[in-house]
C-alpha cells in the first residue's frame, strides 16, 4: 500500500508535466492535444490544488466550440505530429483546428462541481457569467443536430463520439461502414502494444466515418440522413441527460434565465418517456440501439450501466440493474470490466473490450449512489484505488492482472484518483 500523501503529490505532478500552458494532454505522445471528456475529468483533479486552472482548462476546450455549438471531441491547439489522425485529415475550417464529432457531454456536471466546490465566489461568478450560455449551446446543438426528430433519444456518429472506441456493442453497426480507400500508418500502436489498442478493420472504418464528415461540409441535415454509422449511444444519452438536469440547476441556482433554458427543460421531459424504448428486460439492462436498423445492441458493456449515473431506471428497473451489476463485479479480479467478462468479445487487455476505466468507474458509483445502493458505490470506489496502488496512474487496467495498460501518467486517471479517494 502507498502512502496516501505521496500519491497525491505523484497524481499532481502528472497533471503539471501534462500541462501545456493552459491545457492539459491526457498523456504525451499518445494523445498530445486536448480532449473534450478529458479536459472534463481532469479539470477535477485541477480543482483539487488550483482552482483558477481548474476553470482555465474549461475555457480552453470552449474556445474549440463550433458556432453551431458542438464543443468538438479533441481541439488540436499546436500541431504535433506523434498522433493519427491530425488536423488536416479531419480537415475543418477555422483558426482553432478541432475534430468534426463531439464526445460524452460530462461537462457540465463538472462545471457544476467546480461552482459548487469553489471557495471563491467573486472567480466563480465571473467564469458561469461566460460559461453558461456556451454550455448551454453545446447541450442544445446535441438535441438540434443529433436529434432533428425530436425523439428524444440522441445519435452518434462515431465510436469516438462514445468515448468508448472499441466496445463491442458498436461491432455490427461498424461493420456495415467501408473501410477507407487509402494508405495510412497508425501511430498509437508505436506508443501501446497493439494488443491493448484497437484492430486494424475498426481503424479502417473509423477513418471512413472521417473522410464522411468531410465529404459532407460538416452539413448536420445532410450527416443525419445519409450516415452509415447511427447510434442512439445509452452512454452520451445517459451522460447527456444528467448534465442537462445538473445545467438547468446550476443556471436556476445563479438567477440565469433564458428561452434556451427552457427548451433544455423540454428536453429532459422527453428523453424520460422515450428511454423505456431502450430497456431490455432480458439483460436487466438499458442498451444503446443503431438507430438506422433499430436493433439494440445486446452486448453488455460499462455504457449501459450509465443509466443509473443518468437517473433514468425507474426503481424497479434499478433494483435489476444492481444485481446485475453486483454479478458484475464479481465477475472480474479488478472491477469495472469495461465489457462484461461473460461476454464472447471480452478481453481483459484490449481498451473498451475489457479493461476497467477509473472515470467510467467514478460515474457508476455515482449512479449506485443515487439509488442507495451504497454497498456498491463504496465497492467500486475500493476497487479503483486498489488499481492505483498497484499499478499507478495508467490510461486503463487490465481487469484480470491489475496491470497498467495503454498510456502511462495519465491526467484523467490522476485527476479522478485526487478528486474521489486520494
Ligand atoms: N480515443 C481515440 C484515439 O484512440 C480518439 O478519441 O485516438
Amino acid at each position: 500500500m502507498h502512502d496516501k500523501s505521496a500519491l497525491v503529490d505523484e497524481a499532481k505532478s502528472i497533471l503539471q508535466t501534462n500541462d501545456m500552458g493552459g491545457y492539459t494532454v491526457p498523456t504525451h505522445d499518445l494523445y498530445p492535444f486536448q480532449w473534450n471528456w478529458d479536459a472534463a475529468i481532469t479539470a477535477l483533479g485541477w480543482m483539487t490544488f488550483d482552482q483558477p486552472r481548474a476553470w482555465q482548462e474549461i475555457e480552453l476546450l470552449l474556445k474549440g466550440q463550433w458556432e453551431n455549438g458542438m464543443i468538438p471531441h479533441i481541439v488540436f491547439h499546436k500541431e504535433v505530429d506523434s498522433y493519427f489522425p491530425g488536423a488536416d485529415v479531419w480537415g475543418t475550417d477555422g483558426n482553432l483546428k478541432t475534430t468534426s464529432i463531439s464526445q460524452p457531454p460530462v461537462l457540465a456536471s463538472v462545471v457544476k462541481i467546480l461552482a459548487e466546490k469553489s471557495d471563491d465566489q467573486n472567480l466563480t461568478k465571473s467564469k458561469l457569467t461566460s460559461m453558461l450560455p456556451k454550455l448551454i449551446e453545446s447541450h442544445l446543438w446535441w438535441y438540434r443536430d443529433r436529434d432533428p426528430k425530436n425523439s428524444g433519444l440522441v445519435v452518434s456518429y462515431h465510436p469516438w463520439e462514445s468515448g468508448m472506441d472499441n466496445s463491442p456493442a458498436w461491432d455490427e453497426a461498424l461493420a456495415v461502414v467501408p473501410p477507407v480507400d487509402w494508405h495510412y500508418i497508425r501511430r498509437d500502436t508505436h506508443h501501446v502494444d497493439s494488443m491493448q489498442r484497437p484492430h486494424q478493420a475498426e481503424y479502417d472504418r473509423y477513418l471512413y466515418l472521417v473522410d464522411f464528415f468531410k465529404q459532407q461540409n460538416f452539413d448536420a441535415d445532410k450527416i443525419f440522413d445519409s450516415c452509415p454509422y447511427k447510434m442512439n449511444d445509452i452512454g452520451i444519452i445517459s451522460i447527456l441527460h444528467k448534465a442537462n438536469k445538473d445545467l438547468v440547476a446550476l443556471c436556476e441556482a445563479n438567477d440565469y434565465n433564458s428561452d434556451e433554458l427552457s427548451l433544455l427543460k423540454d428536453k429532459i421531459i422527453l428523453t424520460e418517456s422515450a428511454i423505456s424504448e431502450l430497456w431490455h428486460p432480458e439483460s436487466s439492462s438499458f442498451l444503446s440501439k443503431n438507430a438506422i436498423t433499430g436493433k439494440l445492441c445486446t452486448e453488455l458493456t460499462t455504457g449501459t450501466l450509465m443509466a443509473l449515473y443518468g437517473e433514468l431506471a425507474t426503481a424497479s428497473q434499478a433494483k435489476k440493474i444492481g444485481l446485475l451489476l453486483k454479478n458484475w463485479l464479481d465477475s472480474s479480479q479488478y472491477s469495472i470490466a469495461s465489457t462484461h467478462p461473460e461476454n464472447s468479445k471480452f478481453e481483459a487487455q484490449r481498451y473498451w473490450r475489457g479493461p476497467v476505466w477509473l472515470h467510467i468507474n467514478w460515474l457508476i458509483a455515482q449512479g449506485a449512489e443515487q439509488y442507495g445502493m451504497d454497498e456498491l458505490s463504496e465497492q467500486i470506489k475500493q476497487s479503483s484505488s486498489v488499481l492505483i496502488n498497484k499499478a499507478g496512474f495508467y490510461e486503463y487496467f487490465n481487469c484480470d492482472t491489475g496491470e497498467g495498460c495503454g498510456g502511462d501518467q495519465f491526467s484523467w486517471t490522476a485527476a479522478i484518483a485526487m478528486y474521489w479517494f486520494l
